[in-house]
């Protein structure tokens, strides 16, 4: 995990430390409370808001709520209605059913201009002959009630929060991608909002400036404070900045929680499929056994299974690649079942085997290359599954 950033001087809005959101991991740190600066709330409510197009339903009644403070992502598929229900946030299209609350307050007749939010999109909309003070103070050329001292200090506040500073003349074609991602972050941020809506922010960015700015932009949210509604296909990315996450599938929620959960007890085939959950072995039968005890058959095999699933007829057994031990054989033990090596990947610090069972489904295996692996194309090898680490859904 990144290090918050330290700054000699706090940024916009940023006027008390709060060393309580530093932790190492902020996953288990949980949505902040120790707001610094911007307004108070940043409360969003979705209420089976629903979107058509025709007779497509792009949006299918989402049913959510977003804590004050929180780092949200919207993961899934392209298509499956995260752009969609993020301009309904933002009041960039009308929903045909449901309704947007932000702290309590029914957005349906405020227009988007006058909703305590502001939009941050992919391809950034930078206004090209303004400079990057042009382009972060076009954001408040409304605020007829801001002197302009006041402004002039909200923009400088936010170029140094975004890390611009010296930057300040430079038009955006000379600026690398990612500094002009932060123009529009600053554009964005010197409003002030409640809420921050990102769609795809880092989506033009190459992977490694990617990955920066991902740390960047989950230090930034801390510091201000207010909530983000981050919008992304991308599993990783959703997993890594996220206090929690809904994964959406045609146009419904069909998953939510920490990253830790949906990652690790996914609640359904095709949130364990999407986060990227490679073993999803089709059960021959599940019976429960004993309380939180299910037996599965696979064939001529019979594993455990630990843990109550989310449904009473399972159709999936889940198990991610890294938890899937392999024995040399004949290896004696509970869930183990014979199988053949049919596939040797090598990616650095990891090897993927690719496991064969007898009835033919494969399993994957996540092999650390601490040191030399004896698993070669061919060979028999005893996959272990551990009944703590299946799971049923
Ligand atoms: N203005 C529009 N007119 C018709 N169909 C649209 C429109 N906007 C989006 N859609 C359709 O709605 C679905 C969801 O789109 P979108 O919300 O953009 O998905 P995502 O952002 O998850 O990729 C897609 O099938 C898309 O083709
Ligand atoms: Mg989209």
């Amino acid at each position: 995990m990144w290090a918050r950033h330290d700054r000699a001087e706090p940024g916009a809005g940023a006027t008390v430390a709060d060393d309580s959101a530093a932790g190492p991991d902020r996953r288990t740190a949980g949505p902040p409370n120790g707001r610094r600066g911007g307004r108070p709330g940043g409360r969003v409510e979705l209420v089976g808001l629903t979107k058509r197009y025709g007779d497509h339903e792009a949006v299918a009644g989402i049913d959510l709520v977003i804590e004050p403070g929180e780092f949200f992502s919207l993961l899934g598929p392209s298509g499956c209605g995260k752009t969609t229900t993020l301009r309904m946030i933002a009041g960039f299209e009308e929903p045909d059913a449901g309704a947007v609350r932000i702290d309590g307050v029914d957005m349906s007749r405020v227009p988007a201009h006058r909703r305590p939010v502001n939009t941050v999109f992919q391809n950034y909309a930078l206004f090209p002959h303004l400079d990057v003070v042009g382009n972060v103070s076009y954001g408040l050329r409304w605020r007829k009630d801001l002197s302009k001292s006041e402004r002039t200090r909200r923009v400088a506040d936010a170029i140094s929060l975004v890390r611009l500073d010296g930057l300040e003349r430079r038009r955006p074609a000379q600026l690398s991608g990612g500094q002009q991602q932060r123009v529009a972050l600053a554009r964005a941020l010197v409003l002030r909002p409640a809420v921050l809506l990102l769609d795809e922010p880092l989506g033009a960015l190459d992977a490694k400036l990617r990955k920066a700015l991902q740390g960047e932009l989950a230090a930034l949210q801390r510091e201000v404070g207010i909530t983000f509604c981050y919008v992304t296909h991308d599993q990783e990315e959703a997993l890594t900045m996220s206090d929690r996450l809904a994964v959406m599938d045609r146009g419904r929620v069909v998953g939510i929680g920490s990253p830790r959960q949906v990652y690790e007890e996914p609640m359904n085939a095709f949130v364990a499929d999407f986060l990227g959950v490679a073993n999803l072995l089709r059960p021959d039968g599940a019976v429960p056994t004993a309380e939180g005890e299910w037996e599965v058959r696979l064939g001529a095999f019979r594993l455990r299974v630990l843990g109550t699933p989310p449904t009473s007829s399972p159709a999936r057994l889940v198990i991610r690649p890294e938890c899937v031990r392999l024995l040399p054989p004949p290896a004696e033990g509970e869930n183990v079942v014979p199988a053949i090596v049919d596939e040797v990947v090598y990616v650095g610090a990891v090897t993927t085997v690719v496991t064969r069972l007898p009835g033919g489904a494969t399993v994957q295996a996540l092999v650390a290359n601490r040191e030399p692996h004896p698993w070669r194309v061919g060979m028999p090898v005893a996959v272990q599954l551990p009944a703590e680490r299946l799971r049923l859904v």
